[in-house]
């Protein structure tokens, strides 16, 4: 690998020299053949050695590329709710939606699955009651009585009366779905003028979605259809940032955060029993920012624990919720900082650098990350603007969890030609593409976003070898052990190649 670098490399330089000492005012043509070569090998995928059969799909990928990026409606310079019904059209995304995408390493437990599904199936079931909020919102729980009644909202109807009374239900299914999810098909910048009014819908769609996916039936239910959804959309593995909630019965009573992660444990080991094609999924323990250092104290402490009873299925440990308005890393240091005192492993995973507030406490999260040895970054979507944080991540193989889906729909960005994960990619920093909160942006799995990385900020440049490099980034830079990523890797390498041979003109 090392070779195929320098080769370039020093044929530029040669030809660098020859052109200062020959005076010509003109560069030369192999100079500058060379300077392209040089950076194309530098990027992301840029040493992966093709295949013949890889070559072809690629020239054809190039062509379809060519013709997309000419468009006036080029999807990745919109919003992905009106680009949506575009990539669906894109020879592209069918492709990337066929192709093996090894893991999805940043994805969040409750909008992993659609919530088509969610409305479709379990608002469906007996005893599921609903409530509507004085903001417009709704708020669900199974019960086997009546429950009690919540403040700011209204008393619980049960859905199977109500329902039974329409005579058309679609128009309420059409509503609890609209407010379950940010996705919208009016003008998204009306819809969501600022941050605060999307962080705002966010949290709202979050807090109704909790009472329909903490019934333990549905919790179950829920988890392995959302596999099914990765599975479907040809992803082999998993790394789920969850929360770990109570959970509860029909007759209210609960089950604490051990029955949780064990369930997550036993419908994992269910589903890649079912799917041998599937390589299984781990859990990386997440509690809100929002939080006090008491509370945080005791969830590092409950953390550590976990990942002693469940070493298989338990990854590590992240903080969530919007970091503008949650406390930085630095707040919770001394929580933070229990494990190595008390010499017990579990790695960090941790959000940072999702934030546009260069230079406030916030944005310091990304350097802090690095100090307590975070094993990923989530987002970095702020990490061109740390020239020193960059250089430790790559050093130390610190991998970026890219998610350009949602810094879009989150307002970060708004033409993802523009994403700061384009110049990592073009200097292949180590990342991952992932897809966050897909249910919550109307996508599913990961190929949404694989196609605005490949061909939004990866550009005509990025190619068959980008896709192949992203795919075993995902894994070489999962929480498995080696031997379980050379495991998921010859597994990858088999659906890969089968995927070439049927794909290649
Ligand atoms: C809901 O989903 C469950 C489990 O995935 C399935 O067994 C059941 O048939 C579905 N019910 C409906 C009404 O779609
Ligand atoms: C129910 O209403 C929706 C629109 O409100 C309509 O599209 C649909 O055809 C109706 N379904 C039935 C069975 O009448
Ligand atoms: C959310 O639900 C309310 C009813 O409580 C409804 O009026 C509104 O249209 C829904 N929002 C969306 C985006 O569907
Ligand atoms: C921290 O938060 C918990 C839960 O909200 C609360 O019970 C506790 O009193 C708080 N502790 C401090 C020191 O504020
Ligand atoms: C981070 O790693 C360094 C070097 O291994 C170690 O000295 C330090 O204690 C670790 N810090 C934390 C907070 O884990
Ligand atoms: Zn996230």
């Amino acid at each position: 690998m090392a070779g195929l670098l320098q080769r370039p490399q020093v044929a530029a330089t040669c030809l660098l020299l020859c052109c200062l000492t020959g005076g010509l005012s003109i560069p030369d043509p192999r100079q500058r053949d060379a300077l392209i070569q040089l950076e194309v090998s530098m990027q992301t995928g840029g040493q992966m050695v093709l295949t013949e059969a890889e070559e072809r799909l690629d020239a054809l990928l190039l062509k379809v590329k060519r013709e997309e990026i000419l468009r006036a409606d080029f999807p990745p310079a919109l919003h992905f709710f009106n680009a949506r019904r575009l990539i669906r059209a894109s020879p592209i995304f069918s492709l990337l939606q066929k192709m093996p995408k090894g893991g999805a390493l940043h994805v969040h437990d409750f909008s992993m699955t659609s919530v088509e599904w969610l409305v479709k199936n379990v608002t469906y079931r007996p005893h599921c009651y609903a409530c509507f909020t004085d903001s417009q919102s709704f708020r669900f729980i199974f019960s086997s009585q009546n429950p009690k009644a919540l403040d700011r909202c209204s008393p619980w109807t049960l859905l199977e009366s109500l329902r039974a009374k329409m005579v058309n239900a679609t128009d309420l299914d059409n509503s609890i779905m609209g407010n379950l999810t940010l996705f919208t098909e009016q003008d998204p910048e009306a819809a969501y003028p600022n941050q605060d009014v999307v962080w705002n819908k966010f949290e709202q769609a979050f807090l109704m979605m909790l009472g329909l996916v903490t019934y333990a039936p549905v919790f179950r239910d829920y988890y392995y259809q959302g596999l099914t959804e990765f599975h479907t959309d040809n992803v082999m593995y998993l790394e789920l940032r969850a929360l770990l909630p109570e959970i509860y019965e029909l007759d209210g009573t609960t089950h604490d955060t051990a029955w949780t992660l064990k369930t997550y444990q036993d419908v994992t080991r269910q589903f890649t029993a079912e799917h041998p094609d599937f390589f299984g999924a781990r859990i990386i323990y997440t509690i809100h920012r929002g939080v006090n250092i008491s509370v945080m104290t005791g969830v590092v402490e409950a953390a550590m624990k976990l990942r002693r009873d469940f070493p298989d299925i338990m990854a590590g440990f992240d903080l969530v919720g919007r970091e503008d308005s949650g406390r930085p890393l630095w707040y919770f240091r001394d929580a933070l900082s229990l494990p190595a005192e008390r010499g017990v492993t579990l790695p960090f995973f941790f959000h940072a650098g999702e934030t546009d507030l260069e230079g406030t406490e916030v944005d310091q999260n990304l350097l802090d990350a690095l100090l307590f040895n975070t094993s990923r970054i989530g987002h970095g979507f702020a990490l061109q603007r740390h020239p020193f944080a960059k250089v430790l991540s790559r050093k130390r193989g610190v991998a970026v969890e890219v998610c350009p889906i949602s810094n879009q729909v989150m307002k970060l960005v708004k033409d993802l030609r523009n994403h700061p994960a384009a110049s990592l990619m073009s200097e292949n920093h180590p990342l991952v593409i992932s897809s966050d909160d897909p249910a919550m942006f109307g996508a599913s799995g990961l190929s949404y976003d694989f196609y605005e990385a490949f061909v939004g900020f990866g550009g005509i440049r990025s190619n068959v070898g980008s896709l192949k490099q992203l795919a075993i980034n995902s894994i070489r830079y999962s929480s498995l052990t080696l031997k379980q990523q050379q495991e998921a890797l010859a597994l990858w390498q088999k659906h890969w190649e089968k995927f070439i041979s049927d794909n290649a003109p």
